[in-house]
Formats: C-alpha cells, structure tokens, sequence
C-alpha cells in the first residue's frame, strides 16, 4: 500500500510518501521558522495561513520526488489532533479534498501517536515499550503495547521541555527555535559551570511527572546563585541547563522501564533531536533507546502515513471521521 502523509498539526507543513509502514519515498518540510523567528514563538494565525500557500506544492514536490502520481496512492493520511486549529483545518481540508478529488480514502491519526510511532521509521520495534514525546508542546511518558494503545504515565505539570529550551534560549539572545540553538553552543560549554536544582516532583495525577518552570526560572532569574566556575560563559549556561533537562527526561524515563520492567524505550519529538541527549543513549547500559533517524525527530509526514498503515494493518476502524481536537481527547490516553 502507497500512502501519503501530511502533518501541519503547528507550524511545519509536512508531506510524505510511503511505500508500506517504514519505506518513506520522499520527505518534504517546510518550516515556517523565518515567519515566527520575530515573534520568538509560533504565531497560530500566521502558522495557518503560510499552511495555505506551501501545503499545496509540498504534496506535488512529494509525488514528484517519490516519482509517482496521484493515480499510485492508496489513501492519504492526516494528523487530526492535538494541535493549532487553523492549522489542523488546512491540513484536514486539503487532505480530505486531495482524496476526495483522486477517488482515495482520507485517514485521520493523533499527532503524538504518529510522533511515537516514527521511532519506526528506522525498522519495526517489538511491544510493549516505553515512550517519552518531548517537543516544543508536550511532554508525556507513555506505555505502549500497540500503535494505537498508548497509556499515559505522565506529563509535564508546567512548561514542556522544547518549551524551556525555547525560553532559556530566548533570555540568551539566541535565535528561534532554541532548542537547536543551545544544543550548538553547548558543545564547547562546560555542564558543571553551574549546579542547577533537579527537579523532583510529586504529582496525584501521575506517578511520572515532569517540571520545567523552576529550572527555566532558576536559568533566567537566579544563575549567579549556581554559578559554580568562575568567569563562566554564555556556552557553560547552555550546556548547563541542557545537561540538567535531558537528565530529567533521561531519568523518568529509566526510572519507568525499571518499575514496569520494560527494558526498551523510544524517545521522541523535537528535543529527540538533541545532540548530548543522542550521545547519552548511546552510552547507557541500563536501557534499550531507539531514536528515530534525525530528520523524523521534528515534525514530519512520514510518521503520519507510516502510523495510518499500522493502524490499517492491525484493523482499526473509523480512521476515515475526521474530527479536529486541539487537545488530545482523553487523560489517560493518547487517542
Ligand atoms: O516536535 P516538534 O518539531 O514540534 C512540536 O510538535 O512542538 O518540536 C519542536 C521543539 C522546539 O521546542 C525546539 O526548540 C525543540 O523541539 N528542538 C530541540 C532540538 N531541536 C528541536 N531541543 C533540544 N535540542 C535540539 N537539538
Ligand atoms: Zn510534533
């Protein structure tokens, strides 16, 4: 089966062809990051009218780059939720009138469940495993035992994570979005130039949750306080603060495949992309981590069309009622 994929769920306009539920044809993304960059955040009414101009091209630059035409596609695929709502209606608008046009069913799938699923781009994973979505608006930890079974054991009880970096970058004069920003300048920075509080946080809601308001706070407001190197530079604060955010992520983490005893986890979204983060997992004997290949950490189409084919395959049904959320709709649940 042929499936294209389109993901405008925030601000990146995202097409991709798969051939099957790993084989990615072609991957096109346009960001939007020059529109935002002077705002230093997404700006939602402008996020959905660039999605009116580039989402269009992108499909055909997609067929062209796979080198098939609408007449090979078996059905078109469409992150319906959570996200931006002017966004999701362009993106479930051109999806569904894309398939309506070319005789074609139109598919819709949840945008986090894509982003876990990505992990597979790079070759099917076994179940259950362990799952941490850390981008610019969520962070979750998550039980899955199938594609579409995906068990929520905990968030973010304030900022998400790409959200810090995004904040912390911005108090640092860096450009927009932060995440890439700090991990750059962090590597010839020194992440004990400051010892920044860790985050230890109980919450009624989930027995693995995540804060990151008082290390942002405690970056942007108070780093003298834990400055411990002298004459420390811009590179040590980056690398500082980065050290002590993916160790919180890095440690809830293991922190579940040990409780649960799951020896495999995924990580990821945006931050996934990060470069200390990467290179820890790699080096950690404690747990199995499968990151998916680098281009597919942000937001992208081929985890939505690779998604809707698993989805297909294990007989999901109602994939075509396309409703638009701008939340995820259930607390316990990614759905
Ligand atoms: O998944 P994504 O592309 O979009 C959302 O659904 O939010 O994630 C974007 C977030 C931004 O906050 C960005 O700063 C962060 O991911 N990010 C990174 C890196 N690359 C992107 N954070 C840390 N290190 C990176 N290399
Ligand atoms: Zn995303």
């Amino acid at each position: 089966m042929i499936l294209l994929g389109i993901e405008s769920t925030c601000d990146d306009a995202a097409v991709a062809v798969l051939h099957g539920p790993q084989k990615v044809l072609s991957s096109v993304i346009h960001s939007q990051d020059a529109f935002h960059a002077k705002y230093r955040g997404v700006v939602p009414e402008i996020a959905a009218r660039r999605h009116l101009v580039t989402l269009l091209p992108a499909v055909h630059e997609a067929l062209n780059l796979a080198k098939l035409s609408p007449g090979d596609l078996n059905a078109i695929a469409v992150s319906t939720r959570p996200g931006l709502v002017g966004s999701l209606l362009v993106g479930a608008a051109t999806a569904q009138s894309l398939a309506l046009a070319w005789g074609i069913p139109c598919w819709g799938v949840n945008h986090l469940a894509a982003h876990v699923y990505s992990a597979q781009l790079s070759g099917p994973l076994p179940y259950p495993h362990i799952a941490l979505v850390a981008s610019g608006g969520h962070t979750l930890l998550l039980k899955v035992t199938a594609p579409n079974d995906l068990l929520i054991l905990g968030g973010t009880l304030d900022d998400a994570c790409g959200e810090a970096f995004d904040k912390v970058a911005k108090y640092m004069g860096l450009p927009y979005p932060g995440g890439p920003a700090i991990d750059e300048l962090a590597r010839n920075g020194d992440a004990r130039a400051y010892d920044f509080p860790r985050m230890q946080v109980k919450s009624e809601l989930w027995p693995y949750a995540f804060s990151f308001s008082g290390l942002k706070t405690a970056v942007i407001h108070q780093s003298a306080r834990f400055q411990k190197k002298k004459e420390a530079t811009p590179a040590d604060l980056a690398a500082s603060f980065q050290e002590r955010a993916i160790g919180v992520l890095l440690g809830q983490t293991r922190l579940a495949c040990k409780d649960l005893g799951i020896p495999r986890a995924v990580i990821v979204g945006g931050v996934s992309a990060n470069s200390r983060l990467r290179l820890l997992t790699r080096e950690d004997p404690q747990v199995e981590w499968c990151l998916p290949p680098l281009a597919y950490s942000t937001d992208n189409g081929a985890m939505v069309a690779g998604l809707a084919h698993a989805l297909f395959d294990l007989g999901v049904t109602g994939l075509e009622n396309i409703s638009l959320l701008p939340r995820n709709p259930h607390p316990e649940r990614i759905l």
